[in-house]
């Protein structure tokens, strides 16, 4: 091999970051062929740099990440560190460096990407970030590249490995939320908070950035409408079951023509789609664009090897990119940053699917009539009913209810009515049901 070997940074040398150490070192004869020279890890940083780490020949590891970025031996700073700050400072000061930049960071991007992108682009560098959507999923190439000829209609996905495994376990092995969770920790899945991965904000980071590389808009995370699984129980991956549906976490995306539509919930997904059986780590995202039609990618999401895959991928399209004009890269958000286009962010309340729902209903005549009357109201028509036998003795019982698709807003206030009738008690359990027809 004829170039100079290239120098990397690597900040942050826990789950991700020692998979990455891990595979620059194993692969690294079939990455130099790749990328057409040496990519060598050259110094690193971590909070702790005197712990036991992979081994990697020569690498020097620092407790400072700031002295890593300013290194000018360092063309490319890999962030790994996780968080706003100070991993946006790290970034930017990496990019005013004249260094590109990879990162596996949802937040960062989702938060401050439109910040980053215009600082690399007045600095003629790159910020690849393949590995924050969808782990080890090429999903980002595949929509930016792969999918570039398209009006790209929709997308769908499971972008959450932690719940995805959580969902999993609870369904297939009637497992706690608490001990699945505990486990999906152990195997590195977790964000350092994992509040982030049960309230539905990594997925919405994850789809804000989905979202503006699929349809050309600026990263909105703040109009991402979130829920999170806290409040899914086995009882309701039980119903939802009977009925033919998965419980799954979802992510979700439209262009339509009065705006983008963000929102990422638990979903009930007919059993018989492909999404539904999407298990444990496992990611998949759907893509309905109008050349190709639907399309599918799928693999793991989260875990050490498989982001890694992702990272060192970025890593190697950047070293092929040294030797190209930095005008002719790839766009940081698919769209040429003077296309893109600021089309409004939809309200949840303009939304319209079917719903699941449960309620603690007493077990005597006309309760489910005022029911069915307030959904009637607000022309919710039912699909399908379930009432429980109450065990013996009890005087509420479980009514499951399937409706009929229906405005946001409609079932709003068909639920606070519900809720304030005399037979029903405590809140309606409200799931969303996409068929992803
Ligand atoms: P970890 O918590 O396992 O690792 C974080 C690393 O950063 C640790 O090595 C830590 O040092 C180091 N670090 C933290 N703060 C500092 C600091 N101020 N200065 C220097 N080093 C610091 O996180 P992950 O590897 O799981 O995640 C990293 C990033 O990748 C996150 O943005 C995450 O969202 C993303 N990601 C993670 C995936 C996964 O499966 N885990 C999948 C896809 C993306 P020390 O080791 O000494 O504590
Ligand atoms: N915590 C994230 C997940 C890591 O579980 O999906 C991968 O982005």
């Amino acid at each position: 091999m004829s170039l100079e070997p290239v120098d990397i940074g690597l900040l942050g040398l826990g789950t991700v970051g020692g998979g990455v150490v891990h595979v620059l070192a194993r692969n690294a004869r079939e990455i130099a062929r790749r990328a057409g020279r040496e990519i060598r890890l050259l110094r690193a940083a971590a909070r702790d740099p005197a712990k036991r780490r992979a081994e990697y020949p020569g690498l020097t590891i620092d407790g400072d990440p700031f002295a890593v970025v300013d290194d000018p031996r360092v063309a490319v700073v890999v962030e790994l560190i996780g968080g706003l700050e100070p991993a946006r400072e790290l970034v930017l000061r990496a990019i005013a460096n004249g260094k590109h930049v990879v990162t596996a960071n949802k937040a960062l991007i989702a938060q401050h990407g439109n910040e980053i992108f215009a600082a690399a682009e007045a600095r003629g560098v790159t910020v690849a970030f393949e590995a924050a959507v969808g782990g080890g999923i090429p999903i980002i190439k595949a929509i930016r590249e792969g999918l570039a000829a398209n009006h790209i209609e929709w997308l769908a996905g499971i972008i959450n490995g932690t719940t995805n495994f959580v969902l999993s376990r609870m369904r297939e092995r009637g497992e706690s939320f608490a001990a699945a969770l505990a486990e999906a920790q152990a195997l590195g899945y977790a964000e350092a908070d994992p509040t982030f991965d049960i309230e539905g904000v990594d997925a919405a980071h994850k789809l804000t950035i989905l979202a503006s590389i699929a349809f050309g808009v600026p990263l909105r995370f703040d109009r991402v409408y979130t829920e999170g699984v806290a409040q899914i129980t086995e009882d309701d991956l039980r119903y939802a079951e009977t009925l033919g549906y998965r419980i799954k976490h979802l992510g979700f995306a439209r262009r339509g023509p009065d705006g983008v539509e963000m929102r990422v919930h638990p979903a009930l997904i007919p059993d018989r789609c492909l999404l539904a059986n999407v298990d444990g780590v496992m990611n998949a995202v759907l893509v309905k664009a109008d050349a190709v039609g639907t399309t599918l990618y799928y693999g793991p999401g989260a875990g050490a090897l498989p982001t890694a895959s992702a990272v060192v991928a970025d890593l190697i399209d950047v070293v092929r990119s040294l030797t190209t004009d930095p005008t002719n890269r790839v766009p940081h958000l698919a769209f040429q940053p003077s296309a893109i286009d600021d089309a409004p962010a939809l309200d949840i309340d303009a939304v319209e699917t079917a719903y699941y729902l449960r309620l603690s209903a007493e077990d005597r005549p006309g309760v489910l009539a005022a029911i069915t009357q307030i959904l009637g109201a607000e022309e919710i028509s039912i699909e399908a009913v379930i009432q429980k036998e109450p065990p013996a003795g009890a005087a509420r019982v479980s009514v499951i209810l399937l409706t009929h698709r229906v405005r946001e807003a409609r079932m709003r206030r068909a639920l606070s009515a519900i809720e304030a009738l005399d037979g029903v008690h405590g809140p309606a359990t409200r799931i969303r049901v996409e068929t992803l027809a």
